[in-house]
């Protein structure tokens, strides 16, 4: 009894912490990753993290007015709306917003060609949020951009073209698709009213009910699953749809079937511990300590992901440094990016991202392909390692706005040989004493973000 006890303290625990945090997810506990069984699915899997950088593309309804992805349509204390419109009267704007998304100026070639040139090499696209709003030609429901203001455009089952325009780059592809869906009948029943993120009618009541939003659930996961060429990544988002929550929608199920149309699929059922998270992913933040295991930081290259009207931009410096920190840590990182209502990356988003790309192309061999070394980390100096044990890097991460140093010296990944400058290769000067590295840099740099090459 007791100790059937603890363990439910512990399990609210673990529920309130996805639940607690408004709309940021946490990451599960680390200790409670479980590498897949599966040779395919761990061959994708290792080739996703060599990758290290993808990109994170919200697009829907939301991006009409540029508001924050569904949550405003959440009854939750932490949720601001409109005091001068009934709840009734919003969610009618809000879910009606599908009749004025028309994205004339549609060109996700221009998307994936920025985002190549940013250096990515993976992409995740929301092809269903919270809101159910669906951006491919779902069979399951009206509520698509298929059916709406956009559906007289021969690229209405949008998700299509988007996929073929990265899968055109060579990018890894990534299908983000929410569990929960605000707008199904068979997840908000109209005859209750809204208490949150949650299902909102008691499932042990009706259970047919909930059974036909597995179903629903089941057959659109199949329709991208199957209708879309290959996909390599399935990720889940709306973490309190789970066992635990008493709202099981039999993953087991989804991710036989979703395999059988895309062997080796990585799946990403976010914050639930178990075989089919095969990467965890802490939101908005960095883990404090280095993980040995497959990790994804999303951060948005804003302050929201998807598009908004005034956004505040995180400088390239930024986006490079908070890379290199993660690359040194084991992670991956990939970056949100929300095109325009229209259907474009906008220009102050592409200067910033051809900023990312300018300086991975000089130093992306310190990034791209490495691994972790025990030691990875000193004062504002990442390290990462070749996967043959030739070489360390030393990524040094420039606070925003500061100057170079003459010199840059640490105590950790001593060089046997040389240190040279990732890019140039140039060989620079270094003396050891007293088990400290001190190397000179060479004059006229550009005051930025650089990466040394230790042998
Ligand atoms: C958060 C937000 C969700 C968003 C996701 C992206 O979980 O609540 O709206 O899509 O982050 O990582």
């Amino acid at each position: 009894m007791h100790k059937k006890l603890i363990s439910l303290a512990f399990l609210c625990v673990v529920t309130m912490g996805v639940m607690a945090q408004g709309n940021v997810h946490e990451q599960s506990a680390p200790d409670q990753y479980q590498w897949p069984t599966e040779q395919a699915v761990l061959q994708k899997l290792h080739q996703w993290q060599d990758f290290k950088f993808g990109v994170l593309l919200h697009w829907g309804i939301y991006s009409v007015p540029g508001i924050v992805e569904s949550w405003s349509i959440c009854v939750e204390d932490w949720i601001r709306r409109d005091t001068t419109q009934t709840y009734q009267q919003y969610r009618d704007w809000y879910f009606g917003l599908a009749d004025e998304f028309n994205p004339t100026q549609f060109d996700p070639v221009q998307w994936a060609s920025v985002m190549r040139d940013a250096g990515m090499k993976y992409m995740i696209f929301t092809t269903k949020h919270h809101d159910g709003f669906c951006m491919f030609d779902s069979h399951e429901t009206d509520y698509t951009i298929a059916h709406h203001a956009f559906a007289a455009d021969s690229r209405c089952d949008v998700l299509r073209y988007v996929l073929d325009a990265f899968r055109n780059q060579q990018f890894m592809l990534g299908t983000y698709f929410s569990k929960p869906d605000w707008h199904s009948q068979y997840y908000w029943w109209d005859v209750y009213p809204n208490r949150g993120r949650n299902v909102n009618y008691p499932i042990e009541k009706y259970p047919w009910r909930w059974e036909q939003f597995c179903q629903f659930t089941y057959r659109q996961i199949e329709e991208i699953m199957s209708g879309y060429g290959n996909v390599d990544i399935l990720w889940l988002d709306g973490g309190w749809v789970c066992t635990e929550n008493n709202q099981d929608i039999h993953m087991d199920r989804i991710v036989q079937m979703a395999r059988s149309h895309q062997p080796g699929l990585i799946v990403v059922d976010r914050t639930i511990r178990g075989p089919y998270e095969n990467y965890q992913t802490p939101e908005q933040t960095i883990p404090k300590e280095q993980l040995s295991y497959p990790w994804e930081s999303c951060i948005t290259l804003s302050d929201d992901w998807g598009w908004t009207p005034h956004p505040r931009w995180k400088s390239p410096q930024r986006i490079v440094n908070t890379l290199a920190e993660i690359v040194a840590k084991g992670g991956n990182m990939v970056l949100g990016v929300g095109p325009t209502p229209q259907g474009l990356i906008q220009p102050e988003a592409v200067e910033r991202l051809q900023g990312i790309g300018r300086w991975l192309r000089t130093y992306g061999d310190a990034i791209y392909g490495t691994t972790i070394t025990p030691h990875y980390h000193e004062g504002n100096i990442w390290f990462s390692a070749a996967k043959d044990g030739s070489r360390k890097y030393a990524i040094y991460a420039l606070p925003e706005g500061g100057p170079l140093p003459a010199t840059i010296s640490w105590t950790i990944n001593m060089p046997m040989k040389r240190v040279s400058m990732l890019g140039s290769g140039k060989k620079l000067k270094h003396r050891i004493s007293d088990g400290r590295v001190t190397v000179t840099l060479p004059r006229g740099m550009q005051q930025q973000s650089f990466a040394l090459v230790i042998e």
